[in-house]
């Protein structure tokens, strides 16, 4: 018997508004569509997915909480939450299982203060700039990590990082 692996994929502010929201940068799909296409990919790749998107910084935290709890992967797309919450980088480093961090866009390619992301150092990788895709290619990750985890140690193992100044 093969057994389903769940993972969660968290979004954070604003990200209930795709469709509508600056459709130049983020694309045309919906929260709706963007769910669809995980649990898609999720079946394909032996994964139960399950979409979930809050404004709320706490509820975030809560889902990150929960997930940590139960050992369940997460790809994560803290939108905004990215550039400043250090609230939730912290809930985040207590995670147990791998973390993904997507966004649709590329931050690297927009306004300075998207540079910043100050949940990537306690994520095992980022990926950007490909709408969709972008989270497709995370859930392929989790299940490359999840099958072999001993190639990425866990942030946690990582040689610690230079304090920023
Ligand atoms: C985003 C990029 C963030 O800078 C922005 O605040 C978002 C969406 C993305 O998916 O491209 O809300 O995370």
């Amino acid at each position: 018997m093969t057994l389903t692996r769940r993972v969660l994929v968290l979004n954070g502010p604003n990200l209930g508004r795709l469709g509508i929201r600056e459709p130049e940068v983020y694309g045309s799909a919906t929260l709706e569509d963007l769910a669809g296409v995980c649990r898609a990919t999720g079946r394909q790749l032996g994964l139960e997915v399950e979409v979930r998107q809050t404004d709320d910084e706490a509820e975030m935290i809560r889902w990150v909480h929960e997930a940590a709890d139960g050992r369940t992967p997460v790809v994560l797309n803290p939108a905004a939450f990215t550039h400043y919450s250090y609230a939730l980088r912290d809930a985040l480093a207590i995670r147990t299982a791998p973390l993904i961090e997507v966004h649709l866009s590329n931050p690297a390619a927009r306004e300075t203060f998207r540079h910043t992301s100050v949940v990537a150092g306690v994520a095992d990788g980022t990926v950007a700039g490909f709408g969709l895709l972008s989270y497709q290619l995370a859930l392929q990750a989790i299940v490359t990590l999840m099958a072999a985890p001993q190639t990425v140690p866990p942030a946690a193992e990582r040689a610690p990082q230079r304090a920023a100044p």
